[in-house]
């Protein structure tokens, strides 16, 4: 998944645009994967998935913080995400096709609160986007 120079700036400024609601927005993307993907919730049977709970704005805000992390190394995300990788291919063993699902819930919370933001070709980038960072926490499966 190659990133162009014009998506790693559309990714940019869809981050500045959203780094200060890092909890919400997290929150919302978790909340929207466990209702519509159900078997996601496997993953996390030591939380309360509740609406509203603290585990999950918490971990929300922890799962955004690691996208903006990725944005400020966007030409070396696989350094930048290497411990998280370590920890989602090697430890927790997270399907890989979950990571779609949470990137399809993340791009349905950015259009809903900033819906002016993702016009088509920003929407492309920021997909392309979270496949990648999707591909780096999976990349070592062994
Ligand atoms: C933990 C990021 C996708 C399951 C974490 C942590 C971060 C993170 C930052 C906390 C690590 C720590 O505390 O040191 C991400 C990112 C994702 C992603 C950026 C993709 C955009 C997923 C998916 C699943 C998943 C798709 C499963 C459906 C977990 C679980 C934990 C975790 C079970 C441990 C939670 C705990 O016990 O506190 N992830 N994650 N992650 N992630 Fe992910």
């Amino acid at each position: 998944m190659v990133l162009s120079a014009n998506d790693k700036t559309n990714v940019k400024n869809v981050f500045t645009k959203i780094s200060g609601h890092a909890e919400d927005y997290g929150a919302e993307a978790l909340e929207r994967m466990f209702t519509t993907y159900p078997p996601t919730k496997t993953y996390f049977p030591h939380f309360d998935l509740h609406h509203g709970s603290a585990q999950i704005k918490a971990h929300g805000k922890k799962v955004v913080g690691a996208l903006i992390e990725a944005v400020n190394h966007i030409d070396d995300m696989a350094g930048a995400l290497s411990k998280l990788s370590d920890l989602h291919a090697q430890k927790l063993r997270v399907d890989p096709v979950n990571f779609k699902l949470l990137g399809q819930c993340f791009l349905v919370v950015v259009a809903i609160h900033h819906p002016s933001v993702l016009t088509p070709e920003v929407h492309a980038s920021l997909d392309k986007f979270l496949c990648a960072v999707g591909n780096v926490l999976t990349a070592k499966y062994r």
